[in-house]
């Protein structure tokens, strides 16, 4: 291979090799045209150094046409080099233009741009060193839950992302239709639901839990990692219309399984992102978050408190007037109150249980008190809710019940009610929001910055 990443670690000096890239910088000085050639592969450029005195004028005009943003390929040889910083340096002979940028017009010159900008030039921004090592820490995350699972013997399986039930029962749902729309409105007819394209109505999936309990109850471990939606009109820093959601699920567990398993794998993340990510770690560590090595380093190392909904809103009422939301028994935790928990009062990841059933959705156990469900919610410093969890109603009655008293018709999740019926077993499960994951690992603040093409609230382009 003779990526940058690889002749950086391992390049000799004495070595011939041809690095193909794009220029980052061009500087000229009366002896030398240096070129800052990166290929993505690595946060670091090889540096490429032409010798003035050495230079034709064919190199002299190619090197005319490579600025900033331009696709070359240098050969030449590699050497020690008198740069700090950098082992070695391309001693550069020879210089072909694949690409070239023209300057004008291009707005990723070398001066550094808000991520504002950027966001609106969303097809250039993984060029810039921010998005790059965004992207591959995004695919760093997402081996390492691969490899997380596969190691504790969990199948990855594909749930769908076209559904007709509504997993959590919120609402929130992007419809899916053939139906035309324009020709319904002009001739005032309701739909019918039995000419569209499934026979029946359509949406986006906004979780892919029911769908792998059916595979939990024949394989035992499994998890899904794919795309939901949420038709949500939250236009904050922390919510996305489109995002990535890892939903494991293991039968024969309870709610103390399912804890466990939440908290080791955030920390298999942490300690991957620590230990396999170094430089790109350093480069959010300098630029975006100071302390956030310090920080992931020190959670990865201390037991995540547990803690009751009951007790954690007695702690919150102990400093009420502090919040905007009066927290009160029964209260949705807001963001405000979920943060206050896990920065000011534990300074730690938090995992919350035993939420009061209004709260929560209709597929979670109910506990003994007929007032809370077996739920758990992991809240971290600076991001709030990243892993939302429960044990699962397993008895059919009970379930049938809190569907009821949801208002859902328990007649359209009768494939989900069979797995009650035939051979039911307690299990448990979480979804760990992967772009609010990437939030707390790279310390980058708004969740539209840590996924590629982001959907949110009016933003869909690209
Ligand atoms: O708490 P939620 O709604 O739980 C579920 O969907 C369950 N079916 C999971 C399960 O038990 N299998 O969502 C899980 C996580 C949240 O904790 C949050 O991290 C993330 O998904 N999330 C969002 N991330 C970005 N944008 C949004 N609009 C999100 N909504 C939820
Ligand atoms: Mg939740």
């Amino acid at each position: 291979m003779n990526d940058i990443r690889t002749i950086l670690s391992t390049g000799q000096p004495g070595q011939a090799i041809t690095a193909k890239g794009w220029v980052r910088t061009k500087r000229d000085t009366k002896n030398a045209v240096f070129l800052e050639l990166n290929d993505g592969s690595c946060m670091s450029s090889i540096q490429c150094v032409f010798d003035a005195a050495t230079m034709n004028p064919e190199l002299v005009a190619v090197l005319g046409h490579s600025g900033t943003g331009a696709a070359v390929a240098v050969s030449g040889t590699l050497v020690e080099s008198p740069a700090a910083g950098q082992k070695i340096e391309l001693k550069a002979e020879a210089l072909t233009l694949i690409g070239a940028c023209p300057q004008e017009g291009y707005p990723l010159q070398k001066k550094a741009h808000s991520l504002e900008f950027l966001r609106e030039i969303a097809h250039l921004r993984p060029r810039t060193n921010t998005f790059g090592a965004v992207s591959r820490m995004r695919d760093e995350m997402a081996f390492a839950t691969h490899s997380f699972f596969r190691d504790r013997h969990f199948r990855y399986v594909h749930t769908p992302i076209i559904t007709a039930s509504d997993a959590e029962g919120a609402g929130e749902m992007f419809q899916v239709t053939t139906l035309d729309l324009e020709a319904m409105a002009k001739s005032g007819k309701a739909p019918d639901y039995s000419k569209d394209f499934f026979g029946k109505k359509a949406m986006l999936s906004v979780s892919g839990q029911l769908n792998v309990e059916t595979h939990c109850m024949a394989l035992g471990r499994v998890y899904t990692f794919g795309p939901t939606f949420r038709a949500e009109n939250s236009n904050t820093t922390r919510h996305l219309a489109e995002f990535w959601m890892i939903e494991p699920e293991m039968a024969f567990a309870e709610l103390e399984d399912d804890m466990e398993l939440a908290e080791s794998y955030i920390k298999h993340l942490l300690s991957w992102a620590l230990d396999s990510c170094a430089e790109d770690l350093a480069f959010f560590d300098k630029r975006i978050q100071p302390g956030l090595i310090a920080m992931l380093d020190g959670v990865r190392s201390k037991a995540f408190v547990h803690m009751s909904y009951t007790d954690a809103v007695k702690e919150l009422e102990k400093t009420k007037d502090t919040f905007e939301f009066k927290p009160y028994w029964g209260c949705d935790l807001q963001t405000e109150h979920e943060r206050f928990l896990t920065e000011t009062l534990v300074k730690a990841p938090v995992i919350v249980t035993d939420y009061p059933k209004d709260l929560k959705a209709f597929y979670m156990r109910q506990n003994d008190d007929g007032k809370t469900v077996r739920a758990m919610d992991v809240l971290v410093p600076r991001i709030g809710e990243i892993i939302g969890g429960s044990e699962r109603e397993y008895r059919y009655d009970k379930l049938v019940e809190n569907m009821q008293a949801k208002g859902l018709d328990p007649a359209s999740y009768w494939w989900y009610l069979d797995l009650r019926r035939f051979g039911s077993a307690p299990h448990a499960g979480f979804g760990l929001g992967f772009e609010r994951l990437l939030r707390y690992v790279t310390g980058m603040e708004n969740i539209r910055d840590v996924i590629p093409f982001p959907r949110a609230v009016k933003q869909a382009e690209f």
